[in-house]
């Protein structure tokens, strides 16, 4: 029987450490020739993650829990060291220490975000200290919601201006997922007594709806960039990298889906 900390721990990682490299190599290409410490700070991140990477493919479900757990703590430290370096680089374009450098202060802001997820998932796995379900699924939801929202407003700066309507669909998208996430927000106000049955699986069902189609349009910007039928300037990594996270959050909303239809218990009763 696989230790069920392994499976997840290694999950995890394959998926965070990829995200955290290619974010290395975004905030790379988006630095100005001169910024060259910043450009080898970017690529020694680079490098540290596809290390990570490599051997968490090499460790398998069987690799003995405390192995992972040695690694987990590496991977945090890698995190928090990727963290404190997106900080230092949306202070300094916040003050205008980098002009001309290409990317937006939203974007290193949400790159941030996602290191900063990345490292409380490792402590939480670590300690054992997983979140109860029904605080998950609203803690989760504001957080993707929110990384949703960013990605939809990216795609809409980055796509070619002449490109009207694949512009005028990312703006209906981040203003759908700006609405989405406030009610995550009113929803986690209202905690505990928002956290019944019937509330948390019509929340995880409606995100789901606009999850499912946002992916889908991401889907198609990426087929389109890499066979260039369209005028933008997303690498084309990055059109599968935010991809990739659409799926990401789908998969964890249907893991909520199934824990909600497995809870056996009065469906007015407030999940405590
Ligand atoms: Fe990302
Ligand atoms: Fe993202």
């Amino acid at each position: 029987m696989p230790d069920e900390f392994v499976v997840r721990s290694l999950d995890e990682v394959r998926f965070w450490s990829r995200i955290m490299k290619e974010h290395s190599l975004f905030l790379r290409l988006g630095f100005r020739c001169e910024d060259t410490q910043l450009i080898n700070e970017a690529l020694q991140f680079q490098g540290l993650f596809e290390d990570i990477e490599r051997r968490a493919h090499e460790f398998t479900v069987n690799t003995d829990p405390q192995t992972i757990r040695e690694f987990n703590s590496e991977v945090h430290n890698a995190a928090t060291h990727i963290w404190a370096f997106k900080r230092k680089v949306l202070g300094l374009i916040l003050q205008c220490k980098l002009p001309g450098a290409t990317n937006f202060p939203l974007l290193v802001d949400h790159v941030s975000r996602e290191a900063n997820y990345f490292r409380n998932r490792l402590e939480e796995l670590n300690s054992g200290t997983l979140e109860p379900l029904h605080d998950a699924i609203i803690d989760e939801n504001v957080f993707f919601l929110k990384i949703m929202a960013d990605h939809a407003k990216f795609i809409g700066h980055l796509l070619d201006p002449s490109e009207r309507k694949l512009v005028e669909q990312a703006r209906e998208f981040s203003q759908d997922f700006d609405t989405l996430m406030f009610q995550a927000i009113d929803l986690s106000s209202m905690r505990p007594q928002s956290q019944t049955i019937p509330l948390l699986s019509q929340f995880v069902d409606e995100n789901r709806v606009s999850v499912e189609s946002l992916r889908d349009f991401k889907k198609t910007a990426r087929d389109l960039i890499e066979a260039c039928r369209i005028k933008s300037i997303i690498h084309p990594l990055l059109a599968d990298h935010v991809f990739r996270e659409a799926e990401r959050f789908l998969f964890i909303l249907d893991m909520f889906e199934r824990s909600l239809s497995g809870i056996k218990v009065n469906k007015r009763e407030i999940l405590f």
